[in-house]
């Protein structure tokens, strides 16, 4: 076993680790956050996207000890019953989601690009949104309200004159 100490979602947590164990399921079942889905266990999917340091990688194939002293962040940070992303609401009203399984993981991928896109008010094209999402697989939707959604939460952003909601 190791010892590590990761900083998730704003917390700091001390614990005893396997060296094979993956972040994906340390933070699933060590942290509780169970927005961390597995799709594929083998990076296809991108059901598993978290931040790490702010990027956006696959937990699946991270291993957790090679998370100390970074910064993680899963979807469970990111807004609130009350206060959800502009990405978040646009994945509702955009019907970008069915199932929902693989969301979390689009939220996480995506909410970069749609904040670069926002700092620089500018509205991309449709291939350059498909390009920042294509690392993630959804079984239900066939992409097109995905796509949308993140036309309209920048949109929502730049109107707004904010990078979130
Ligand atoms: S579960 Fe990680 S990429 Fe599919
Ligand atoms: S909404 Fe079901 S997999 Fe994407």
């Amino acid at each position: 076993m190791t010892d590590i100490t990761l900083e998730v979602n704003g917390t700091e947590k001390s614990l005893a680790v396997e060296p094979r164990r993956l972040l994906a399921d340390v933070l699933r079942h060590e942290f509780g956050l169970s927005g961390v889905h597995i799709g594929c266990a083998h990076g296809a999917c991108g059901c598993c996207t978290v931040h790490i340091d702010g990027v956006p990688k696959l937990s699946c194939l991270t291993f957790a000890v090679q998370c100390e002293g970074k910064a993680i962040a899963t979807v469970e940070s990111v807004g609130g019953p009350n206060a959800e992303h502009a990405l978040q609401q646009a994945f509702k009203s955009e019907h970008g989601l069915q199932c929902g399984y693989c969301t979390p993981g689009f939220v996480m991928a995506l909410i970069p690009f749609v904040e670069a896109m926002t700092s620089q008010r500018r509205m991309p094209e449709d291939d350059e949104i498909r390009e920042a999402m294509s690392g993630n697989i959804c079984r239900c939707t066939g992409y097109h309200g995905i796509v949308a959604a993140v036309r309209k939460a920048i949109g929502d952003q730049i109107a707004g004159g904010s990078n979130r909601s």
